[in-house]
């Protein structure tokens, strides 16, 4: 997407070393846009677990990257280096532990790289592999915005042409992903071909992703947008302002449940309370496959406190700083997601298409899942 008219990926190897693999450095938007470089594991995975990176189908073409990094970096025997890959393997995956796409992506350079005896084998091999992740989740992510666009078109029909209202919750746009994001890539592509949407924006405390990040993103595409407190929603809602919610996912169950930035399951809610369409966008490699139940299986990820007691932004003289809202010593408590169960969805949109939230209908899309787990 575009940055000033220029485009960019979250994520992409440097032209004349790729060796060093760039990232955008997201706890620095929207007010400073500074590219950092990443070479070691050590690199990408603090780049994970602090949020440089975030949101699901990055962290996994990040996990890509750093499996690539590792290969980089392991003993040329191949003993050796199969216990080098299987270390780095368990650290990243413990860097953010809700996101399926980490441990998906991982999984995949271990099956590859795995059965490999030669280090530069190993080396070409992975970071063919990382870029074709990557290049898999933008264009994923672009036939999710193809299969969303008639979803909206058919409210915009409905409305006789006035603006489509879309309510989404934290950032599952293109900084959440590699290009296009899952919730935002339907409308962006009903932006472009000229279908007339407002969004509503929720800040999505405590982190701020809907503040900083996707009304960041809307405003560089030119998409009309309005932000919202978190607890305005159901108002809203309730007052016919809202037509439609999408939001993103960062672990899917077979059966439809999904995880997502804490604070859905509250939308969903609303939304439903309300006969509101409640919409899930995601690429293929956030479902898990072998779960059924997200309430009681999805691992649910804690953080800090401090994310909830301090808050950060820019001065009236344009420094970055960073202030303490809560008495001092306050405890917080800081969970990072949330399960919207599958009867709160009303379907989900994927790269092949828009399919209900349930176990039938989502092997019926992806009947190449149907071994796993004899269903
Ligand atoms: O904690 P984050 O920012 O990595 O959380 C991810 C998210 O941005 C959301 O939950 C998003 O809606 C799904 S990720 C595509």
């Amino acid at each position: 997407m575009k940055v000033k008219n220029t485009h960019f990926r979250t994520i992409w190897p440097d032209a004349a070393d790729n060796t060093i693999i760039r990232i955008i450095d997201q706890r620095l938007l929207p007010h400073r846009f500074v590219i950092e470089e990443l070479r070691t594991l050590d690199d990408f995975c603090r780049a994970i677990r602090d949020m440089h990176v975030r949101g699901a189908g990055l962290i996994g073409a990040t996990a890509g990257f750093a499996m690539y990094a590792a290969a980089l970096a392991a003993p040329a025997a191949e003993a050796e280096a199969d216990s080098y890959f299987r270390e780095s393997a368990q650290r990243l995956v413990a860097t953010r532990p809700t996101a399926r796409n980490l441990a998906w992506a991982v999984e995949r350079q271990l099956a590859t790289i795995g059965r490999l005896k030669d280090r530069q084998d190993r080396i070409r091999t992975s970071l063919q592999v990382a870029c074709r992740i990557a290049d898999e989740d933008a264009s994923f992510c672009q036939q999710i915005g193809e299969h969303g666009l008639k979803l909206i078109a058919a409210i915009s029909r409905k409305k006789g042409g006035k603006p489509v209202n879309i309510l989404t919750h934290c950032n599952a746009g293109w900084l959440a992903f590699v290009d296009y994001g899952s919730a935002t890539a339907p409308i962006y592509a009903a932006h472009q071909a000229g279908i007339r949407v407002h969004v509503y924006v929720d800040e999505t405390r405590p982190w701020l992703q809907g503040a900083r990040l996707t009304a960041w993103e809307l405003r560089e595409e030119g998409v009309p947008h309005t932000l919202i407190a978190d607890n305005t929603g159901g108002h809203l809602m309730q007052h016919g302002m809202v037509d439609m919610v999408i939001v993103g996912t960062d672990r899917t169950t077979s059966t439809g449940d999904v995880a997502n930035k804490i604070g859905t399951y509250l939308k969903a809610l609303a939304a439903r309370d309300n006969n509101i369409p409640f919409y899930v966008a995601l690429p293929s490699s956030t479902f898990d496959w072998e779960i059924e139940d997200g309430l009681r299986q999805i691992p649910i990820e804690e953080r800090s406190g401090d994310e909830v007691n301090y808050v950060s932004g820019l001065s009236a003289d344009n420094r970055l700083e960073t202030v303490l809202v809560p008495p001092a010593g306050t405890r917080s408590l800081n969970f990072g997601f949330d399960v919207t169960p599958a009867r709160l969805v009303t379907a989900l949109i994927t790269e092949r298409g828009v399919v209900a939230a349930s176990r039938k209908e989502i092997l019926r899309m992806f009947p190449e899942k149907n071994k796993i787990k004899g269903s």
